[in-house]
């Protein structure tokens, strides 16, 4: 299709209404011109098409569908192919039931354990994230179906979602909040990128043309659309010219028309509506040419399929004296309502409904010597002294007790934020009861998001099961009886109490506005550089076989930063069954002028291991993983120095390290006048040269002294004159220069200075 051609027999009127959806779900056609309309629907994690009385909230019904892990879950698997398969299996739904684009996957950062999404979100790490979602969009894509990566941009709270202005600094919007999106735009152009509803430094995302044009667009080499999030749309006018293309859902005709004047006014160029229409129109016809009428699903395949994804991301926290797996033989008592209800996914757009969903009760008394008791209800807080009773009764007569805890739908949801890190109290209370009767206790954690744990010690074993999608029933049972092996790992920390975490003392902000003034210290880097105790770490998962890492090894001592590093470590399943392992690659620089934190992630590889085998995983590092931000030149760099390369188990179990030598090739910018401080200067050994001659004045002007001041000359060393000096400003050499200095010879030396900045 000749879109440019077909753009420009087009209307101005048709045109600026293709700029808006038709309705919540379509975008415009053009009858006259024979333009199709595309079919749009949330996702992420399943499909949620809805035909009639279309909401974007989540309330009214949508068709029969799977619902797969939620995001908080899938990151948990740290698996690139998982992620990749659950794309291609929710691509193919998409085929089969003519849609266009699935809206997600959703990818902002975790800042705090309150934002009420996180569970559609997939770490507190930047790196994580962007992996995730890279194999995710590349998933769905390959079976010519988009994409909307979303919400971009900073949109990591539900608290006045549609009006907060989150306030980030540059470097902290390069190395936490952009790099997810980055890596997504970059490795797998979606087809789409749907802009958030807050502003971003004071501008609204929806037309924020540094945040739509100029990084990703030209920065990023973007090729898509970006629409936006459902409402987001402020200044209609301002948002196209920014780089905003599509408004969701319909404005009905109210924004067209504004585009329509703008352009008549003279204040829009209609060049700028004849863009966006075009970036609009390739992605509808990329959708028409890629359909295929003929895709079917098969519902019962997707669930057995979901079955399998939810075991792999489910994270065994504790498991004291091998309490996990439990075995046929022993009586198990199944405990609290979820067993019967589980909780597997959140509220609000993301919300699928659901062909059928798995229960661990049912899946289990068939199997395995089981009985159930309520324990609590999930519509009360407190506890209920006689379904707790009960509960209690029969944990204390069974050989094991599994209590099945979490958050309830509504403590977290899309739309708002929990105002704590809690669990019900009554939930609570009921597991320190159970595990005061059985000391074989252990939970199953259904929730989307950190919760404190002060029962924590109380129990014998703990298993995060996140919202798992629609089979998490039976998945639990699955891991628990040892059918499956757990092999996830937290996407994010478990900090000891909520005001431990970085962002506790800002998130809510002040009305509408949100500094992010942790910075770059999120999560478990905040958490490291504190050096502080949490609850759990990131990365953290254990398995019921052991691991061992060792032999790591660099294929460099020193390389300058164009060179790639080659990193091999050496994974061995040490214990008696099958399992697999995430070999997490860290990089710590060692002697950094630049404020970092302690180490950050850089890859990772989940490995699978038969008893005694052992396997070489392999890293290739480039120079991105060594840079930072740099303000002054608005780019990345790479400081030259030593780094170690950590090979570990979780961010706080490392096995083993090596250091290596990165030397720059990029030399920053050097202003020295006569306000840059001698320290400074004489680290660089040009400017140090053409120091010399002051160091001497100002050490003889200082011994001149020291004999009216009765100090020995001799104490006055070299070394305490330079140490005296380092944080003097050159300009100093007026007031300490003594009877030699000359105002002439200062100011030629300061324009020999200025041209080392220009070399
Ligand atoms: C959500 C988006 C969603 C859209 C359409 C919005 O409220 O923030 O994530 O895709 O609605 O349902």
């Amino acid at each position: 299709m000749d879109v440019k051609k077909l753009v420009k027999e087009m209307t101005l009127e048709e045109k600026a209404s293709l700029c808006s959806g038709m309705d919540s779900w379509h975008t415009k056609p053009v009858d006259r011109l024979s333009v199709p309309a595309m079919m749009v629907s949330d996702g992420p994690h399943g499909l949620r098409k809805q035909d009639d009385k279309s909401d974007h909230l989540g309330i009214n019904e949508s068709i029969k569908a799977v619902c797969f892990p939620a995001g908080c879950a899938l990151a948990a698997s740290f698996d690139r192919e998982l992620l990749r398969h659950v794309g291609e299996t929710i691509g193919n739904e998409c085929q089969a039931e003519d849609l266009g684009v699935i809206l997600g996957p959703a990818m902002n950062i975790k800042r705090s354990p309150l934002c009420g999404r996180n569970f559609e979100y997939f770490s507190e790490d930047p790196y994580l994230a962007g992996e995730m979602a890279v194999s995710h969009v590349k998933g769905v894509q390959s079976k010519g179906v988009g994409t909307s990566i979303k919400h971009f941009l900073a949109n990591s709270q539900e608290h006045r979602r549609m009006s907060s202005d989150s306030r980030i600094d540059e470097r902290t919007l390069r190395e936490i909040y952009l790099p997810a999106f980055e890596k997504a735009v970059k490795e797998a152009q979606p087809w789409t990128v749907m802009c958030s509803y807050n502003k971003v430094n004071g501008t609204y995302a929806s037309e924020n043309k540094t945040a739509l044009t100029d990084i990703l667009r030209d920065e990023w080499g973007f090729e898509g659309f970006v629409m936006s999030d459902w409402g987001a749309v402020n200044d209609r006018v301002k948002g196209i010219r920014a780089g905003l293309e599509l408004e969701m859902p319909s404005s009905g005709g109210i924004n067209d028309k504004k585009i329509v004047d703008a352009v008549k006014s003279g204040e829009l160029p209609e060049e700028v509506v004849d863009v966006a229409v075009e970036r609009i129109l390739n992605i509808v016809y990329k959708y028409i040419e890629n359909r295929q009428e003929n895709a079917v699903w098969d519902k019962e395949a997707d669930h057995a399929f979901s079955r399998e994804a939810a075991a792999e991301c489910m994270v065994l926290l504790k498991n004291d004296n091998n309490v996990l797996p439990l075995n046929k033989t022993q009586k198990v008592a199944f405990i609290g309502e979820f067993a019967k209800k589980p909780r597997y996914q959140g509220g609000g757009s993301s919300h699928i409904n659901s062909f059928c969903v798995d229960n661990s009760v049912d899946e289990a008394v068939c199997k395995y010597q089981v009985s159930y008791a309520k324990g609590y209800s999930l519509d009360k807080d407190v506890i209920d002294e006689e379904l707790a009773k009960e509960a209690v009764n029969l944990a204390a007569e069974s050989d094991v007790a599994v209590v099945f805890a979490g958050l309830p739908d509504a403590y977290e949801s899309e739309g708002y934020d929990r105002s704590h890190m809690k669990m019900p109290q009554g939930q609570e209370e009921l597991i320190r009861r159970v595990a005061g009767a059985n000391k074989n206790t252990v939970v199953v954690l259904y929730n989307g998001s950190p919760v404190e744990m002060p029962w924590e010690k109380d129990v014998a074993a703990i298993l995060e099961a996140y919202l798992g999608g629609q089979a998490a029933g039976s998945a639990v049972v699955d891991v628990l009886y040892g059918i499956k092996n757990p092999c996830g790992k937290l996407p994010e920390t478990f900090p000891l109490k909520l005001e431990d975490n970085p962002s506790y003392l800002y998130y809510f902000g002040e009305k509408d506005v949100t500094e992010y003034r942790e910075g770059i210290f999120t999560g478990y880097r905040y958490y490291d550089k504190k050096k502080m105790d949490v609850l759990y770490p990131f990365g953290h998962g254990l398995s019921y076989t052991t691991f061992a890492l060792s032999n790591l090894k660099l294929d460099k001592e020193k390389l300058t930063d164009k060179e790639m590093l080659k990193v091999t470590v050496d994974v061995e399943n040490t214990g008696d069954c099958f399992g697999k392992e995430v070999v997490q690659l860290y990089i710590a620089p060692k002697e950094s002028k630049i404020i970092r934190p302690v180490k950050e992630l850089k890859d990772f590889e989940k490995v699978a291991l038969n008893p005694g085998e052992k396997k070489t995983v392999v890293f290739e590092l480039d120079s991105r993983a060594f840079a930072y931000w740099n303000t002054e030149i608005h780019d990345w760099h790479v400081e030259s120095g030593a780094y170690d390369i950590l090979a570990g188990q979780s961010s706080r179990n490392i096995a083993c390290s090596k250091e290596v030598y990165i030397q720059s090739c990029n030399t920053l910018p050097k202003h020295y006048d006569e306000n840059s401080l001698f320290g400074d200067l004489l680290e660089d050994e040009q400017a140090k040269a053409l120091l010399e001659p002051l160091i001497t004045m100002v050490k003889q002007s200082v011994s001149g002294n020291a004999e009216e001041d009765s100090v020995s000359k001799e104490a006055i060393s070299d070394d305490m004159t330079k140490a005296m000096m380092k944080y003097m400003p050159l300009r100093g050499m007026r007031s300490f220069g003594g009877t030699t200095f000359k105002e002439e010879d200062f100011q030629k030396l300061l324009q020999e200075l200025a041209a080392i900045g220009k070399s």
